[in-house]
């Protein structure tokens, strides 16, 4: 049976980072794993390169657009060269097969009915290339994902029906319970389409980088919307709207995504493939968010992590490894040094790396080097059966996507390994003159790091191979097929001499990331308040200590409020001028209309965070954030006891 595994296609409005290394490292890990067992796959990796947000970021870099998205492209794909990610093909939006394909798909929509002209008026978020609707708005204005300002667009549109398939969809998801997974996720994606789905706009008028309009529909001031470009992707790299060349991987077994991008491929691309009456995609696995230190990563916090600087740092394969082992596939996983190193030290150096060179030292100081299985079974039967057991259970974690626990489980096989080195103590036997049974033990081990290394290829490809190497045997179908499948034994040869893989790290080998301004924007907020929430506090706290240097990075003083309005069409916003003994007063824009009336605030004092980086909300600028503590009763401001001059710093 043919695999066909994809990643999302990456925008081209910036380089990659560990989060976007993170869907491409599953992904290789899966078609890696689907290689071994000797399945003919199909992997697909590429860029996605229109839209009005590639298009602004090309301005804004002074680019011709399709420059700048050749040069971000690029980038990509090199990094994955230089990951040796295994992709079979490296699709761009902007191939001209691609987009035939998707002409081709908007002409069979529009043939089947689904696809009508219409108006669409609604709030856009560029940024996420979404429309929303009013009621989904922060404030009447900001977009719930990601924050930043819409703009109401009024435009002429080609919809989809995408109504005429909420029952369809529904359907699907009951009768196929591994279409999402984890299948924890599947909820949210159910709730939505029972909530009702309504017609999705599928082109656009008011920008003009994007996949034309099939020349058959003569409309050409429209072009498509970015997602229905994007996600044609899947099939169009086959060969649909072309010759169908490769089609036969169709449906795909897994398509990976982040949990933000689950919505489009569990609703609206089943929706696309039943219309072109194409078959759905076995699962499409959805993966959690990566932060720094447990902070958001973003370009303005200046705390983004190349996937590079840290494979220069510490070898990407064992970036691979940290990143699947951490965290159990689904949920949100935080990228630190100390938890990187101490794996590295922990799992891979002591445990894998150590079991190497210890038998490679006995070897050499016993037998000449020479590792024969002959006796295995004679004195390791237990430890050979309890191998077995684990090795015959892995599989099962591969094909639910869950790699951390494949890989907790695989670590087992070390503990094996290591414990029958301590109980079995091959130097005292040698010592005893029961030389028979001490080159027992260091044969046993011998195929334990054998078996390991061929079920942890598909994560650390490089390193197994050396592993490998060393103990005589090359990493392929027949070594997986002998060793795992039939559960032999290796033959006799003679063990190589590899330098220690995983040296012990004792410092960080990176520059920490640059301590993250606080950031008053509306979803970071909302994100600290669901943190705080979250937090059993006496543990959090424990954990989360910081020195008194970066408590006092932040500035507090005293103001006080000389001016309050109340900013119209928000609900939550006061606009306020706030004296901090400075030469002009702060302006602070600050959520606590439905706590405080604007008059109730003139001539008080305030504590103001004061040197936060300015921010736009609702187009105001505010230089400042007021502290309040809220709970069920409501919100209440901090202030001081009793009244103090403006200006007077707190701490
Ligand atoms: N172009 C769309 C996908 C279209 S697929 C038909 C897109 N691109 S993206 O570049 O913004 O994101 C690509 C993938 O990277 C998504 O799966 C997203 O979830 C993932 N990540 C981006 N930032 C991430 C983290 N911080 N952590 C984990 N993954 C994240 O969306």
């Amino acid at each position: 049976m043919s695999k066909y595994i994809t990643t999302p296609i990456y925008y081209v409005n910036g380089e990659a980072h560990i989060g976007h290394a993170y869907t491409t490292f599953i992904a290789d890990t899966m078609a890696r794993y689907e290689r071994l067992k000797n399945e003919d796959v199909y992997f697909l990796t590429g860029t996605d390169e229109h839209g009005q947000k590639i298009e602004e970021s090309a301005k804004k870099n002074g680019k011709p657009t399709q420059q700048f998205a050749d040069e971000i492209s690029a980038t990509f794909k090199n990094l994955w060269d230089e990951f040796e990610i295994s992709y079979s093909q490296f699709i761009r939006t902007t191939d001209e097969d691609h987009k035939k394909g998707v002409q081709k798909a908007f002409e069979m929509m529009f043939a089947k009915g689904d696809i009508y002209k219409d108006f669409y008026e609604g709030h856009y978020c560029v940024s996420c290339e979404t429309f929303f609707p009013e009621t989904q708005l922060i404030d009447g204005e900001f977009c719930p994902d990601c924050g930043r300002s819409t703009s109401v667009v009024k435009e002429e549109s080609y919809f989809f029906r995408l109504s005429k398939y909420q029952d369809a969809l529904l359907n699907h998801y009951a009768q196929n319970p591994d279409f999402i997974l984890p299948k924890s996720r599947a909820n949210e994606v159910i709730n939505f389409v029972k909530g009702g789905l309504k017609d999705l706009s599928v082109t656009r008028t008011s920008f003009s980088w994007g996949v034309k309009m099939p020349a058959s529909m003569n409309d050409d001031k429209h072009v498509m919307y970015v997602w229905l470009d994007a996600l044609l992707n899947y099939v169009t790299a086959l060969g649909y709207g072309k010759d169908d060349a490769k089609m036969n991987y169709w449906p795909a077994s897994v398509q990976f995504v982040g949990k933000d991008i689950l919505r489009f491929h569990a609703i609206y691309w089943p929706a696309f493939l039943m219309s072109l009456d194409l078959p759905l995609p076995k699962t499409i696995g959805a993966h959690g968010w990566w932060t720094r230190d447990g902070e958001k990563m973003s370009k303005s916090k200046g705390n983004v992590i190349a996937p590079k600087e840290v494979s220069d740092a510490y070898g990407a394969e064992n970036l691979r490894y940290f990143m699947l082992r951490e965290v159990p596939f689904g949920q949100d996983g935080d990228f630190s040094q100390r938890a990187f190193i101490d794996r590295m030290n922990s799992e891979l150096s002591n445990d894998l790396g150590n079991l190497l060179n210890r038998i490679i030292g006995m070897s050499s100081k016993y037998s000449d080097n020479v590792i024969d299985s002959v006796d295995v079974m004679k004195y390791h039967a237990k430890e050979m059966n309890d191998m077995h057991t684990i090795v015959d259970s892995l599989d099962q974690y591969m094909e639910a996507i869950q790699p951390h626990r494949y890989l907790e489980e695989l670590w087992r096989l070390f503990a094996i390994g290591n414990k029958a080195i301590e109980e079995h103590a091959p130097w005292t036997k040698i010592k005893e003159n029961r030389k028979d049974e001490a080159l027992a033990t260091v044969a046993l081990v011998a195929n334990v790091l054998a078996k390991a290394a061929v079920m942890l290829h598909p994560i650390m490809p490089k390193t197994t191979s050396i592993i490998a190497d060393a103990l005589g045997f090359e990493i392929n179908y027949a070594s997986y097929k002998a060793l795992i499948l039939d559960k032999e034994l290796l033959k006799v040869f003679n063990i190589k001499n590899v330098p220690p893989l995983f040296p012990r790290i004792e410092e960080p080998l990176m520059p920490e990331a640059p301590k993250a301004m606080p950031d008053n924007r509306p979803e970071i907020a909302e994100k600290k308040e669901e943190k705080l929430k979250k937090a059993e506090a006496p543990k959090a706290e424990a954990d989360n200590l910081i020195e008194i240097g970066q408590f006092f990075q932040t500035s507090l003083k005293v103001g006080i409020v000389i001016e309050a309005q109340e900013v119209p069409k928000s609900a939550k916003l006061l606009k306020l001028q706030v004296d901090l003994g400075e030469e002009k007063p702060r302006q602070v824009v600050a959520g606590i209309k439905e706590h405080y009336s604007a008059e109730s605030l003139i001539g008080s004092c305030v504590c103001v965070v004061a040197n936060l980086k300015p921010a736009k909300l609702m187009g105001m600028v505010s230089e400042g954030m007021l502290l309040a503590a809220k709970d069920e009763s409501g919100l209440s401001l901090i202030r001081p006891e009793k009244p103090k001059k403006a200006g007077t710093p707190i701490g």
